[in-house]
């Protein structure tokens, strides 16, 4: 007697089955039919490579500048590699690290100094430019530790920061805006019916928009100048700025200057 067929073990069928038709027809064309084109492989071999060019090497070095400035009274030689920027010359060749390197792109005027009285970011700036120049930092401002800036001195007494990075550029930036606001320079906010501009909040902070603070302590920082835009400045009053413009000391030993001023960070001592 024959085995029962199951569906698992079916007897093979004679006949193909319409999808193996199917199949068949793709391979093989029908008689007299054209041949269908060729379908370009989803993946083509990568085409063979250009020879490549050898790159020169890169040029060398620029040579090292020697330049002599003046920092903070102080005639300074040095010899730098010609592309340093004043704040690493500042800070890393001379070691006056009170000048604070933030963004390294003129954005939050932490590396601010006063160049030739002028106050710039010290990052954008390269030393070669500055070449017998003057230049000078927060540690420059005070006479000595015991006679700082009014505006150091103001920023103490109105506690105008906290964590203090900013606070050495924001006092060379508001050493610099102040000579700006007595020699009649306009600022965007500056009322154009007005011969002088006056020192109110506004112009403050529109003229210290350059200088950012991170703490926030710009209520505190706009008092603080404020207070000593206010004060009338006595015929004997003598700040460092006028022994910068009066011309250079001479030129201590030794490749470093040690801070002038106590540490704490009116005075730029952090670093
Ligand atoms: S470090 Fe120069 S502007 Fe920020
Ligand atoms: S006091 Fe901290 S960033 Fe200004």
């Amino acid at each position: 007697m024959p085995a029962p067929v199951t569906h698992r073990h079916r007897a093979p069928d004679a006949r193909p089955s319409p999808c193996r038709l199917l199949a068949d027809s793709r391979l093989s064309p029908l008689p007299g039919s054209r041949a269908p084109p060729a379908a370009a492989p989803k993946n083509p071999p990568p085409a063979a490579m250009p020879q490549r060019r050898r790159i020169p090497m890169q040029a060398a070095p620029p040579e090292p500048v020697t330049l002599t400035l003046d920092i903070n009274r102080e005639r300074r030689t040095v010899t730098v590699d010609a592309r340093t920027t004043l704040l690493d010359l500042l800070r890393e060749t001379l070691g006056l690290t009170g000048t604070k390197k933030g963004c390294d792109h003129g954005q939050c005027g932490a590396c601010t100094v006063l160049a030739d009285g002028r106050r710039i970011n010290a990052c954008l700036s390269l030393a070669a430019m500055h070449d017998g120049g003057s230049v000078v930092t927060i540690e420059g401002l005070a006479i000595d530790a015991r006679n700082l800036h009014p505006l150091q001195a103001a920023f103490v007494a109105h506690d105008a920061f906290q964590c203090g990075y900013c606070t050495p550029g924001q006092i060379c930036s508001a050493a610099g805006m102040l000579d700006e606001l007595a020699a009649g320079a306009p600022s965007l906010v500056t009322d154009p019916g007005c011969a002088m501009a006056v020192a109110t909040d506004a112009e403050i902070r529109e003229r210290m928009s350059g200088n950012l603070c991170r703490c926030s302590a710009y209520p505190n920082i706009v008092a603080a100048i404020r207070e000593v835009a206010d004060t009338p400045v006595a015929d004997d009053s003598h700040t460092a700025l006028d022994d910068a413009d009066a011309g250079p000391r001479a030129e201590p030993a030794g490749p470093a200057m040690p801070a002038a001023a106590a540490p704490g960070h009116p005075t730029g001592g952090a670093a």
